[in-house]
């Protein structure tokens, strides 16, 4: 589903990516994990084409993305949620409609946007809190709407940049429960992390990276 070949990134002249090699088989839950500055949300950039690789290729779902031309870059991000950091929740708008935002960027029928919005927010477990405003929803709350926001175009790849980032601990479980469940479901999972806990003991692959080198993998 994704495969990374002799892939290096370079900014300002010094390479923050060298020579990454790896795939990800579909249907997969993977993390990516390393100390800051290692380049764990340069590579998730890369496979969302948010920027593009100096030397090698990056394959997601058949596309070559590095060289995919302009006009068809939508077409991959239709199939890629993405829970990062910087994409945060729009304040004006109710948990519903910030849900609801790609479904009507894509022209579904409003009846349609309903059904799967209400759906998503079932699986979140915040269905009553529809018509809330994020700012009253609890950090925890507001990085499941971001899920749900990522879930509900039924994305085949899911990227997450440290989706625990500023949660306690057992808030931090929930939120990866909801990724096992959305990778039981079909979606192939990437969650970038520093935080070893999350993958301790969970039998899943952990792709190791340190100044920008892929220095191990093991299993977590
Ligand atoms: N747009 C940019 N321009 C120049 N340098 C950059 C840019 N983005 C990232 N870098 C550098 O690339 C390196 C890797 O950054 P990256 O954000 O991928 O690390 P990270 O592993 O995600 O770290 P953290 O755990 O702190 O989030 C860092 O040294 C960073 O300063
Ligand atoms: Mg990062």
């Amino acid at each position: 589903m994704i495969q990374l070949s002799n892939v290096s990134k370079y900014y300002d002249n010094e390479a923050v990516l060298k020579d990454i090699s790896f795939f990800v088989d579909k249907g997969d839950l993977i993390y990516i994990t390393g100390p800051s500055g290692a380049g764990k949300t340069t590579l998730l950039k890369l496979i969302y084409r948010a920027e593009r690789p100096d030397e090698g290729s990056i394959h997601v779902a058949g596309w070559d993305v590095g060289e995919l031309k302009q006009s068809t870059i939508p077409y991959l991000r239709r199939n890629i949620g993405v829970v990062f950091q910087d994409f945060k929740l729009l304040f004006n708008r109710n948990v519903f409609d910030n849900v609801a935002l790609a479904l009507r960027i894509h022209g579904l029928h409003p009846d349609e946007i309903k059904e799967t919005v209400n759906e998503v927010l079932k699986d979140i477990g915040l269905r009553h809190k529809a018509h809330e405003f994020p700012q009253h929803l609890s950090g925890g709350e507001q990085q499941r709407v971001v899920i749900a926001r990522a879930m509900v175009s039924k994305p085949t790849v899911l990227l997450a940049d440290e989706p625990t980032g500023n949660l306690d601990p057992d808030t931090a479980q929930i939120i990866i429960k909801l990724f096992k469940e959305i990778n039981a479901r079909g979606t192939t999972v990437v969650i970038a992390t520093h935080h070893s806990d999350l993958f301790d003991n969970t039998g899943r692959r952990v792709i190791h990276l340190k100044g920008g080198e892929l220095i191990r993998e093991s299993i977590g």
